[in-house]
């Protein structure tokens, strides 16, 4: 007879003793997470219960062991994705969010036509930040809401494919996520590592890069919560079996020219196309980067620096516009949009000119992502519709010297009405100085298992 026969029964779980236990500063040990995360997930949990534990959590931070157990709880909670049929090593790259943060559109097929495969499965927007899948539904047919198998079938035909998370996979994350939007709870790291490591986890990756925000733009606005973040999240990730990297990047300022949805795609596919405008280097920099990363962790290159090689010529010779078109078309997206400049038809258009001669010193990024979503790009509330062809072009960066009166931006969106707060926000967020402002390098930090686990041990929380 096996010792567990005589074990005495476990005591029953009540939502109510997790949530004093968490409010008062304490633990919640493996039963405790599975039980919350199965409650969450079938919603047998009440939401008022598990909106005061994400309060209590919000405050008193969970532990390093809590964030690792509730991130495989999720994970577990629903269907996952498996590549093993795609017969190549499966790598994605996830962003903490930004604003005219558009990398997925290169990298993804950057890596695809370096023989990686890339599951990626997106968020919408949220906050002030812009999301992979308002933008990608600018394009005429494109379909994001795509089966598992469908999924995988776009996987095996075009190495790439970007779609929405599926009602089965990671339940538990969908009803929690909309309770953090609502109740102040989004910015904790410990959930937010659950909450996105689950995803990622849940689509069988073998690596993963992320690109953790730091800066006037980002979630986390103090930097050392940003390195905690990437760090948990490293540790978190490698602990599950998943080889991860996370790079510290800039969000001080929108990433390349374009914030909005359809103006990102056409930022991007200029740049796929081989082009270099001077406003949109930042991006094309920090894709190579990020692709160099994955296709070094995706076996297809030696080093990081021969990945990043391996990217610029996938840019140059075409085969990476081509991996885009492709798994474009392969999703139902008409292709011939974008040689159309006819396409792009907002209803109002406004040039915004400097007030002021100098140099720009800041820029609120946050603010200029609210601005981005007043002009229509963004919601206001969950399920509402955002205008594909609303968004800003900023055409000045962080340090350009600018003459008072030169333009500094243009505003799309349906109607005049819809400009006059966008253009103050521009005002209110902008800030000339008449030297101008430090350098800030767009990769601060790298953190690998080994360099995540030595903060993590550094970092007493
Ligand atoms: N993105 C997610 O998916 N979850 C978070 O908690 C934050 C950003």
């Amino acid at each position: 007879m096996s010792y567990s026969a005589f074990a005495p029964p476990l005591a029953p779980l009540h939502m109510i003793d997790l949530i004093r236990k968490k409010r008062d500063g304490g633990t919640l040990n493996a039963r405790e997470i599975g039980f919350l995360v199965a409650g969450a997930a079938n919603e047998s949990i009440p939401h008022d219960q598990l909106a005061a534990w994400l309060m209590a959590a919000w405050i008193r931070g969970l532990s390093l062991d809590e964030a690792r157990t509730l991130t495989l709880a999720m994970r577990d909670s629903g269907d996952k994705f498996s590549p093993a049929r795609l017969g190549k090593t499966a790598v994605d790259k996830h962003s903490t969010g930004g604003v005219g943060d558009k990398t997925s559109f290169l990298i993804a097929p950057l890596a695809a036509a370096c023989g990686v495969a890339v599951p990626m499965i997106s968020g919408r927007a949220l906050g002030h930040t812009g999301g992979t899948l308002d933008k990608l539904e600018a394009i005429p047919g494109y379909r994001t809401a795509l089966s598992l198998q469908e999924f995988e079938a776009v996987l095996m035909k075009c190495g790439a494919s970007i779609i929405s998370q599926t009602k089965s996979l990671v339940p538990a994350d969908r009803v929690l996520y909309a309770l953090r939007d609502r109740t102040g709870t989004v910015e904790s790291p410990g959930l937010i590592c659950a909450s996105i490591l689950s995803k990622k986890l849940a689509a069988g990756l073998d690596a993963l890069v992320l690109d953790v925000k730091t800066g006037s733009g980002a979630f986390l606005r103090k930097r050392e919560d940003s390195e905690y973040l990437a760090a948990l999240m490293v540790a978190t990730a490698e602990a599950a079996g998943t080889r991860t990297v996370a790079l510290l990047t800039d969000m001080g300022q929108p990433l390349g020219r374009a914030a909005g949805n359809w103006i990102e795609l056409i930022e991007s596919v200029q740049l796929l196309r081989g082009q270099r405008p001077s406003e949109s280097e930042d991006l094309r920099e920090l894709s190579l980067i990020l692709a160099g990363w994955m296709i070094h962790l995706g076996g297809q290159a030696a080093t990081p620096e021969a990945g990043y090689a391996r990217a610029e010529k996938a840019l140059a010779d075409g085969s990476a516009l081509r991996a885009f078109f492709a798994m474009v078309e392969a999703q139902g997206g008409d292709v011939s949009v974008f040689d159309n400049p006819n396409f792009h038809k907002p209803g109002a258009t406004k040039v915004v000119a400097a007030w002021e001669s100098g140099f720009i010193s800041s820029m609120d990024t946050t603010a200029l992502g609210w601005a981005v979503q007043r002009t229509g790009a963004g919601r206001e509330k969950a399920g509402e519709p955002v205008d594909p062809h609303a968004g800003i072009d900023f055409h000045a960066r962080r340090g350009a010297r600018i003459e008072k009166g030169q333009s500094i931006a243009t505003l799309y969106a349906t109607s005049p009405a819809l400009l006059a707060e966008p253009e103050e926000i521009l005002h209110q967020a902008i800030v000339f100085s008449p030297a101008p402002p430090q350098v800030v390098p767009l990769v601060s930090r790298i953190f690998t298992r080994e360099t995540a686990e030595a903060h993590l041990r550094d970092v007493v929380r």
